[in-house]
């Protein structure tokens, strides 16, 4: 579904923060990329989407390359993108939200059963559509940019710290949300600092040091693996 081969991307300057890094994503997966701040994995998702000044590599989805895209066409390709920073809109209602997540749809009744779908899959949202999106707690803000990209119908989904700043109740209802889209047989692409509950919520993690892979391995693996708990999980090593 995605894959990333020999991605090499940083901001100018000759500086390569994201240094070769292949990894592959299949359909109905969640794939975790853990690592230290400054790791480069906000690079990583940033390099995949083009939206760096250097950038070497290819990325492929369904085997096509869209390296070159633009964003929008990454969009209409079937790749999603929810950054680090948060992107609500807050004085928008819930259903604008929504609806702004489809503003490359030409075909307005198309994007009414594209939303229509969207908020039958997340009553939360649906229940409050008309209200701003402010009122929503830290999680179900989250729910909302994850459901938004929904409305394009993406065959995968690159999540940058979802759970960042939210309450544990909260960092479930993400997580759970992450794997409701694989039930859809969406591809999801995760960066996080939240490592165990992320990677006890992901199928497979991959673990970047100074923008390379250092390891790769099935989630339960990584969350077992002594190097992994000492360095991510703030596990001392005599303990
Ligand atoms: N906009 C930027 N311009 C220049 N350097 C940046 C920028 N954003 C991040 N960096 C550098 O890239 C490296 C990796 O950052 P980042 O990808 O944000 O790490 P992570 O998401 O793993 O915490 C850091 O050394 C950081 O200083
Ligand atoms: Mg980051």
């Amino acid at each position: 579904m995605l894959e990333v081969r020999g991605l090499r991307a940083g901001y100018g300057g000759g500086r390569m923060i994201v240094d070769g890094v292949d990894l592959r994503v299949s359909a109905g997966e969640i794939v975790t990329v853990i690592g230290q701040n400054g790791a480069g994995k906000s690079t990583l998702l940033k390099g995949i989407f083009n939206l760096l000044p250097t950038r070497q590599g290819e990325v492929l989805l369904d085997g096509a390359p869209v390296g070159r895209f633009a964003s929008h066409q990454m969009l209409s390709a079937g790749l999603a993108y929810v950054p680090q920073h948060h992107s609500v809109f807050p004085k928008l209602s819930i259903a604008e939200n929504l609806r702004m997540g489809g503003f490359l749809l030409r075909d307005r009744a198309l994007l009414a059963r594209r939303v229509a779908a969207v908020e039958e899959m997340f009553p939360v949202l649906a229940q409050r559509r008309d209200q701003y999106a402010a009122s929503l707690s830290g999680g179900e803000q989250r729910m909302l940019e994850i459901a938004r990209t929904l409305v394009m119908d993406p065959k995968v989904i690159m999540l940058d710290e979802p759970s960042i700043g939210l309450a544990p109740r909260m960092v479930d209802l993400v997580f759970d949300t992450a794997r409701q889209l694989t039930r859809l047989g969406k591809a999801v692409l995760m960066v996080e600092q939240n490592v165990r509950k992320a990677l006890l919520a992901s199928d497979r993690g991959v673990v970047l040091e100074l923008g390379r892979v250092r390891l790769e391995d099935t989630a339960r693996a990584l969350v077992d693996d002594a190097r992994v708990a000492q360095l991510y999980m703030g596990v001392r090593q005599d303990a």
